[in-house]
């Protein structure tokens, strides 16, 4: 969750990975990246106990997109984006899944402090920027600050 105004700062990215095989890999590639800090534990676990808000929260696990959804929403700052794929079928899919990404999908498409957009292109993803007032134009999302 890279925040471009804060560069040169420690712990500007988070990426969290449950997996120290695949983590070793992001830490030999990015690791010298001062503005990154590695988490490796349970997604949920994370969610719970961290203070920082982001301006990218990329869900792509069960904690955060299935689980944890309303706190990983309550962290994404103002003009901040919440980014899930996978949301169209997919071959691996359990039977069971369908239903939950439909929920999924109505639960975001129904948030009042965000704009949703949905995209059916590669997995399908849905865009959710947090705004305080957001106009709509089309599928392309413009987003009223209103600090600036
Ligand atoms: C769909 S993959 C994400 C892949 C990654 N975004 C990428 O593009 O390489 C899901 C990842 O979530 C991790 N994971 C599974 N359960 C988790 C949990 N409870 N907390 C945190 N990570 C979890 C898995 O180890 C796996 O690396």
């Amino acid at each position: 969750m890279l925040d471009p105004r804060r560069h040169g700062r420690e712990r500007d990215a988070y990426v969290g990975r449950w997996e120290p095989t695949t983590q070793a890999i992001a830490r030999e590639e990015l690791g010298s990246d001062p503005r990154l800090r590695l988490v490796l534990e349970d997604g949920g676990a994370f969610l719970s106990k961290t203070s920082d808000e982001f301006d990218l929260i990329y869900a792509d696990a069960w904690p955060g997109k299935y689980s944890d959804l309303g706190r990983a929403l309550s962290l994404v700052k103002r003009g901040g984006i919440y980014l899930v794929d996978d949301m169209l079928p997919q071959p691996n899919w359990p039977d069971d899944h369908a239903p939950k990404a439909a929920a999924l999908i109505d639960t975001l498409s129904a948030l009042q402090e965000f704009q949703v957009t949905p995209l059916e292109w590669s997995t399908g993803l849905m865009i959710c920027v947090r705004a305080d007032r957001v106009r709509s134009t089309g599928s392309i999302a413009l987003v009223i600050d209103s600090q600036s």
